[in-house]
């Protein structure tokens, strides 16, 4: 916590005061010392100003969030009034937590469920005043207001590692049952079924689909961009929100914005959101955790049901996004009737089998340790596919990037002649991702290439693919789910591989450095 000057108060803060300098400058004219540089020690100090003026904790605080410009979730201590503490929320995620005979305020579930599982979400604008037995809220008018309960319905041992050595680990073995839990409820009869899920947010007429979103979930979009071109045949553009907002994007009433989020949190995507509805588009949101700010601001939520996702480094996250969005995908193609019947029911039978395969595709593959020390500690790796293949090889890039620090970079394979291609030597490692069958031909040209100048390659590819066994090096097998739930089960072993890769250099796998979880500022 950072406290005041006089040692009155004291604050935690999530988030960033855009106008702290002018505070700052404010509060040194008036005689203000100030110990570090932080935005936060500038709002112990402005409350102590106002709490001095007016000789009242919430009183000062309300002063003070008429004067601070930015994203906040805050946690502020009286030393005059200890019977109690303040939150305050904008931009930020907060929730109360409550407990018999104690309360709790945190940015996510998980770091009190251990506590509680009766919560309350606050919103943009609202204050509350927490005390053992009691919690009052107020609005932005600062009124007295009452506040749902909710009642969180996973496991106390899902915020824990349940004897694994990492949750990254275990939450890369949890897929199976993620995706059964995700896909379970949108399937009835052999046919997908999403009922009265996706509520307003279809557009009379449906022009065209953006689907905007941050890190792994925007890879998640990638993927599902070419499930939903492919099968109801609009036009799809996946965009990242960090770009999409600033972009003066071309988006109206007849787009439908899908936005994708674990954490429902992710600053870019919630203003990419806000751009597009202020553009008149429908928003459907797909999010893992519930009661989070994007599900406030969506016409309609899809969640992905995936349970708490701790680990910095998505896994059952991103495939319950792509497993919804392809799901979804199906659902739109339905509904526009572009799909025969018997074509819905084997996209369906694949949705049904694939937690299976995912549970196949770690078993298939006990050598992973192996392989991560003979390709991932030193020098670059590059990964390489065409159409979903390339899709997935980004996000299989960022996990190698995000937990082992190693230099890992995904190209369409076709693009390595027109230039990446001058960066691989002898000893260079190419991860050849290998599942689109009617490309086979052309990725072994791939693979053929980069080995003519020296590069080893360890190839994804499904059980049994000859041609692969004989061009690669070594292969990592995954079964064949069909073309478009393929990287669902093509990134799990993957996931293994830069989780062990990291292990072997013996990172801080669940939290990496220079990252956080949910990032909730720009
Ligand atoms: O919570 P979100 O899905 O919105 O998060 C988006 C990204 O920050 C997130 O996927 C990030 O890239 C992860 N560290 C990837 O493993």
């Amino acid at each position: 916590p950072h406290l005041s000057g006089d040692g009155k108060i004291a604050v935690v803060h999530n988030g960033i005061i855009e106008n702290y300098v002018e505070l700052r400058d404010f509060l040194i004219s008036n005689g203000y010392k100030f110990i570090s540089d932080t935005d936060t020690e500038v709002v112990s100090q402005l409350v102590s100003f106002y709490y001095a003026e007016c000789g009242n904790a919430l009183e000062a605080v309300f002063r003070v969030l008429r004067r601070i410009e930015g994203a906040y979730a805050l946690g502020i201590l009286c030393v005059d009034e200890p019977e109690h503490f303040i939150a305050a929320r904008k931009d930020a995620p907060l929730l109360i937590g409550y407990g018999e005979g104690s309360n709790y305020i945190a940015s996510d579930v998980t770091a009190i469920i251990k506590h509680t599982r009766d919560v309350s979400y606050m919103e943009d604008g609202e204050v509350a005043v927490i005390s053992a037995d009691k919690v009052q809220f107020y609005n932005a008018m600062e009124q007295t207001i009452e506040k749902e309960h909710h009642t969180i319905d996973w496991d106390v041992s899902a915020a824990e590692k349940g004897g694994y050595a990492h949750f990254m680990l275990k939450e890369i073995m949890e897929q199976p049952r993620a995706l059964r839990s995700a896909l379970a409820p949108r399937l009835r009869d052999g046919l997908v079924d999403f009922g009265a899920e996706l509520g307003s947010a279809l557009p009379e007429r449906l022009g065209s689909v953006v689907i905007t979103a941050c890190g792994s979930a925007y890879y998640a979009g990638c993927v599902g961009k070419l499930a939903i071109e492919r099968l109801c045949r609009v036009p799809v553009t996946a965009e990242l929100a960090s770009e999409l907002r600033y972009s003066d994007p071309l988006i109206g009433e007849d787009t439908l914005v899908i936005a994708l989020s674990q954490s429902g949190e992710t600053a870019d995507t919630l203003a990419a959101v806000r751009e597009c509805r202020s553009r008149g588009a429908k928003v459907l949101a797909i999010v893992n955790a519930e009661g989070s700010s994007l599900t406030k601001l969506a016409d309609a939520v899809l969640y992905t049901r995936a349970g708490p996702e701790i680990a910095v480094a998505s896994t059952k996250g991103y495939t319950t996004q792509v497993a919804v969005l392809t799901a979804l995908a199906a659902e739109l193609a339905r509904r526009l009737g572009r799909l025969t019947e018997p074509e819905l029911r084997e996209l369906a039978a694949g949705l049904y089998r694939l937690p299976d395969a995912v549970q196949k595709a770690i078993d298939l593959n006990p050598g992973l340790p192996e392989l991560a020390r003979r390709y991932c500690l030193g020098g670059a790796l590059y990964y390489i596919g065409r159409g979903t293949d390339r899709a997935v090889a980004l996000e299989a890039a960022l996990k190698m990037k995000e937990i082992s620090y190693r230099h890992a970079e995904a190209y369409a394979a076709g693009e390595l002649k027109h230039g990446t291609i001058a960066l691989v030597e002898e000893g260079t490692s190419v991860v050849a991702l290998c599942c689109r069958t009617e490309l086979l031909g052309k990725m072994i040209s791939s693979i053929e290439e980069v080995k003519a100048r020296g590069a080893k390659v360890l190839a994804v590819a499904p059980a049994g693919e000859r041609r692969i066994l004989a061009a690669a090096d070594d292969v990592i097998t995954v079964p064949r789910t069909g073309p478009l739930l393929d990287p669902v089960a093509e990134i799990v072993p993957l996931q293994l591989l830069a989780y062990y890769a990291a292990r072997e250099l013996g990172c801080d796998i669940d939290k990496p450095k220079n990252l956080a979880k949910s990032v909730t500022v720009e």
